[in-house]
């Protein structure tokens, strides 16, 4: 009898952990691994070498002569103009907004060779610029380099041209600030 209710407990012993353990698994299963989340201070900042092989990008839209909503900016008031606008890797926008690292040129030119702007726009992020979607605005030279004033300073920023540039993007805010695509 003594050995009978022994071996009873035994067993009752190995089921009841059987049970404990494999709880224990489907607790550690259920808990959902923490996701990666996209950090919020993500930050792309260019350099003057971020443009050099612009005219080999993506052509995502190429307008020609005067345009009287550009008035002179881009060569708007020339009616010989050329405006193309290349995308780095044909960026897309991602639920509506450009990804941090985007760049985007516009090359105008014309047909007297009197023109030859290069423009960008670049989405920096980190809080950068938050009334115009975080992009950085910039004058490029003709071989891609980033253009400098006439005092040697780097022609890029957040209000470039005191806020000309994102005053008339503004023009494209539901589109993330974009007008070409
Ligand atoms: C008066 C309005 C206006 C101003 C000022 C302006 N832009 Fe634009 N920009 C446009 C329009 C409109 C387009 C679309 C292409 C076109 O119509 O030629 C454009 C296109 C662009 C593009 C290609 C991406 C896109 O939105 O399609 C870049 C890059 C750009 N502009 C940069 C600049 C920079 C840098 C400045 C300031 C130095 C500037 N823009 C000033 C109106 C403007």
């Amino acid at each position: 009898m003594k050995t009978k209710q022994f071996i009873t407990l035994i067993f009752f012993t190995v089921f009841a952990s059987a049970i404990l353990f494999s709880c224990k698994k489907d607790e550690k299963e259920e808990t959902p691994a923490p996701a990666p989340s996209p950090s919020p201070n993500a930050e792309f900042v260019a350099d003057t070498n971020s443009f050099l092989s612009y005219s080999t990008w993506t052509i995502q839209a190429t307008k020609f002569g005067k345009d009287p909503a550009l008035g002179a900016a881009h060569g708007g008031n020339d009616s010989t103009v050329t405006r193309q606008v290349h995308f780095k890797d044909g960026q897309s926008p991602v639920n509506g907004k450009y990804p941090v690292g985007t760049i985007i040129v516009k090359h105008s030119t014309n047909t007297g060779n009197t023109l030859n702007e290069v423009t960008a726009m670049v989405k920096r992020g980190n809080n950068f610029n938050p009334t115009l979607g975080d992009w950085e605005f910039f004058m490029l030279q003709p071989d891609g380099k980033i253009a400098k004033d006439a005092n040697g300073v780097f022609m890029r920023g957040a209000n470039l041209m005191n806020g000309m540039c994102g005053g008339c993007h503004a023009g494209a805010a539901a589109k993330d600030f974009i007008y070409s695509k």
